[in-house]
C-alpha cells in the first residue's frame, strides 16, 4: 500500500478521502482517482527525464484514462497527450488542449479523424503506413496546411506479457514491417512530401512490462534505421518516439522505477547520436497505465453472497465486467479489501463477482477477506485507474459509473454516472414495428 492508502479506524481513506463517505455522496460502483498521485507521477518523469535531458516529452497515452478532467491535470502539469481516435480528441478539444502538444495514434486512422486533427492543429500524428500517409497529404492539401509526423515502426522484438497487449514483434497489425525496401520507400516518400514535416520514428512494445530488454532492443533497432536512413538519404532524424508500457503493481508485481526504462534508453541514443555527429533527437515516451492506475480505486457495494459448501464463496458486488472489463479479457488479477472493516481478520477466502449473466464475470478469484462480509458493506478494488473506465461498456443494461478525483481529502465529480435514460438515449422506436 503507498501512502494515499490509509487504514483510520478501520476505514479505507484514498488520497485522503474516506470512502465511506464518497461512498454515501456519490454511490456505487465508483470509480475514484487520486490526484496526488497523478502529479506524483508526472513528477517522477520529470526528474528523471524531462528535467534532466534536454528536449524530451512525456506524452500521457490517454486511452488508459480519457476524461476532460484528465486532460486538465495533463495540460496544468505541461505535458502532451497521445489520442488514438477522434472520439479522445474530440475530448481534448473539449479540453481546450494546446494543440501543438497533442500526437495522433492508431493503425487505422479515419479521414474524419484526419480531418479533424489537421483542422485543430495537432502537433504530431504517428503514421502508420503509406495509404495514411496519402490521407494526411490529401486532407492537409485541403486545407492548405503541413503536419509534423513520425512513422510507426514493428521492430520485431517480443516482450513477456498478456498476448493482447503485446505490439512490436512482427506479426502485428501495428507499425510498418523494417524490411528493408518496406520501410525505405516509406521515408523517402515522407521525406519528398510537401505537405508533411517528416520527423522521426515511433515504436511501442507492448504494455504491462517489467523487463526493459524488448525497450532497449528496439531502440538499438531503431537506431540502424536512422543511421540508414542518413546514409542512403542523408536525412536527419529529429525525434524518437519509446512508447510506454512500464508495468505497475496490481497484486504482487514490484513496480520498476521509471529510471530503470528510460535511463539505458537515454545513454544508448545519447552515444549513437555522438557517433553520428549530428545534433540529438526530440525524445518522447508515451506511458498510460503507469501514471494512472495505482491511482484509482473502484468502490462496489456487496450485495448477496452465496456459499456453496466445500467448494467456494461468492460475493456479489454491485459492478462488473461492464466497469472492468480487464479480468474477464486478460484474466488480469486485482487485490481488494472490505473498505469498512479493515481491521478485521481476514479468515475466508471467497471470489468477488459481478452482476452480469456471464460465468466469467468474476473480478478477483480467491481472496481472503473477513468472513463477516455482507450486504451494504463497501468493497474497494486496488489499481483499477487504467484501462477500467476507459473500456467500460453498457453490457447487460449497466448504466457507466460515475468518476470522482480525490486530492488531500477533497472530492470532485469529474464523471456524473449515467442515468437509464442517459443509456438510452440514441435508441429509437422503431416506426415501422409499430
Ligand atoms: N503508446 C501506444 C502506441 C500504445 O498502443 C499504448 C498502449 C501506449 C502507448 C501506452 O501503454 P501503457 O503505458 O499504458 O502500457 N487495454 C489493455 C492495454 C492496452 C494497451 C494498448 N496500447 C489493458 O487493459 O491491459
Amino acid at each position: 500500500m503507498n501512502n494515499i492508502i490509509e487504514n483510520k479506524n478501520g476505514i479505507l481513506y484514498f488520497d485522503g478521502c474516506n470512502t465511506l463517505e464518497l461512498v454515501k455522496k456519490y454511490g456505487t460502483p465508483l470509480y475514484v482517482m487520486s490526484e496526488t498521485d497523478i502529479v506524483d507521477r508526472f513528477n517522477q518523469l520529470k526528474e528523471c527525464f524531462v528535467n534532466k535531458y534536454p528536449n524530451t516529452r512525456v506524452a500521457y497515452a490517454s486511452k488508459a484514462f480519457c476524461t476532460v478532467a484528465m486532460y486538465q491535470v495533463c495540460k496544468r502539469e505541461g505535458t502532451c497527450i497521445d489520442v488514438v481516435s477522434g472520439g479522445e480528441l474530440y475530448t481534448a478539444i473539449k479540453a481546450e488542449y494546446p494543440p501543438e502538444r497533442i500526437e495522433f495514434n492508431g493503425n487505422n486512422k479515419l479521414r474524419s479523424e484526419i480531418e479533424l486533427a489537421v483542422e485543430y492543429g495537432i502537433g504530431r500524428i504517428i503514421v502508420d503506413g503509406l495509404q495514411e500517409l496519402s490521407i494526411i497529404e490529401d486532407v492537409c492539401k485541403e486545407k492548405n496546411k503541413r503536419v509534423k509526423i513520425l512513422y510507426r515502426i514493428t521492430p520485431g522484438v517480443k516482450s513477456s506479457s498478456h498476448d493482447y497487449i503485446v505490439t512490436g514483434k512482427k506479426d502485428s497489425k501495428f507499425g510498418i514491417p523494417l524490411d528493408d525496401d518496406v520501410i525505405m520507400k516509406h521515408v523517402k516518400d515522407a521525406i519528398d512530401s510537401e505537405w508533411v514535416d517528416f520527423l522521426g520514428f515511433h515504436y511501442h512494445v507492448g504494455s504491462q512490462l517489467f523487463d526493459n530488454e524488448s525497450h532497449l532492443k528496439a531502440t538499438k533497432i531503431t537506431l540502424d534505421l536512422i543511421k540508414k536512413v542518413k546514409e542512403k538519404y542523408d536525412y536527419n532524424i529529429r525525434e524518437i518516439n519509446l512508447g510506454g508500457g512500464f508495468g505497475v503493481k496490481y497484486t504482487d508485481e514490484v513496480r520498476k522505477p521509471y529510471e530503470y526504462f528510460i535511463t539505458p534508453m537515454m545513454e544508448m541514443i545519447n552515444d549513437y547520436y555522438k557517433e553520428l555527429g549530428v545534433e540529438l533527437p526530440a525524445v518522447v515516451i508515451e506511458p498510460g497505465r503507469s501514471i494512472v492506475a495505482e491511482a484509482g480505486i473502484s468502490l462496489y457495494t456487496i450485495g448477496s453472497t452465496k456459499e456453496i459448501r466445500d467448494v467456494r464463496k461468492y460475493v456479489s458486488v454491485d459492478g462488473g465486467m461492464p466497469d472492468n472489463i480487464r479480468p474477464a479479457l486478460y484474466q488480469a488479477e486485482y487485490d481488494g479489501v472490505v473498505a469498512n472493516k479493515l481491521n478485521e481478520e481476514k479468515n475466508d477466502k471467497v471470489s468477488v463477482c459481478g452482476k452480469c449473466c456471464e460465468s466469467g464475470d468474476i473480478l478477483i478469484k480467491d481472496i481472503d477477506i473477513t468472513s463477516t462480509a455482507k450486504a451494504g458493506d463497501v468493497f474497494a478494488i486496488f489499481s483499477t485507474g487504467a484501462y477500467g473506465y476507459s473500456m467500460a461498456s453498457n453490457y447487460n443494461g449497466n448504466p457507466i459509473p460515475a468518476v470522482v478525483m480525490v486530492k488531500d481529502g477533497e472530492s470532485e465529480l469529474i464523471v456524473k454516472a449515467q442515468s437509464y435514460e442517459e443509456m438510452i438515449c440514441n435508441q429509437l422506436t422503431a416506426k415501422k414495428l409499430i
